[in-house]
């Protein structure tokens, strides 16, 4: 069965409003965690070519690395380090347009220039974040952190 996406628009606003709907009906008919991950990682990837798209999952005391596209990454990152470690500990997502300018943060890549970092809440407590890396500087604003957090509600955690 053919997989392929479809993705026409050019707009940031718009490519996200196609690409939703067909990773939607993609993961609907799949109960695996980590099979809908790496399907969302590589649609968002192949959507806008960010530098790394990925998700860190909860496991007791640290974020470990889960299904990803982009270079490889560190695999293990406490709670409160790092953009990742921050945005689990404060339960907020986390919008940096020049990564050197937030202290502590973590270079998987040397190529990351800024950094969207979304948590995943269930049952009041974070049990994954979504990152995404970009090569440019000031990536990320509104209209990702809506329609990131728009297609991670459509993911059964
Ligand atoms: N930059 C992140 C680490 C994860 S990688 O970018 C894939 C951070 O500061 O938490």
């Amino acid at each position: 069965m053919a997989e392929d996406l479809l993705l026409t628009k050019t707009t940031k606003e718009e490519l996200y409003q196609e690409l939703i709907p067909q990773l939607t009906a993609l993961i609907a008919g799949e109960n695996d965690l980590v099979a809908n991950l790496a399907n969302v990682a590589a649609g968002l990837k192949e959507a806008f070519g960010f530098l790394w798209v990925g998700f860190y999952l909860v496991k007791e005391d640290n974020l470990v690395l889960g299904p990803f596209q982009g270079p490889v990454a560190c695999t293990r990152i406490p709670k409160g380090k790092g953009v990742c470690g921050t945005s689990w500990e404060k339960q907020k997502t986390l919008i940096i347009p020049d990564v050197e300018q937030f202290e502590g943060h973590i270079a998987c890549s040397s190529l990351s220039k800024s950094e969207i970092v979304i948590p995943i809440v269930k049952n009041n407590e974070v049990v994954a974040i979504l990152d995404v890396d970009s090569k440019e500087l000031n990536t990320f604003d509104q209209i990702d952190e809506e329609n990131l957090t728009q297609l991670l509600n459509e993911i059964n955690f």
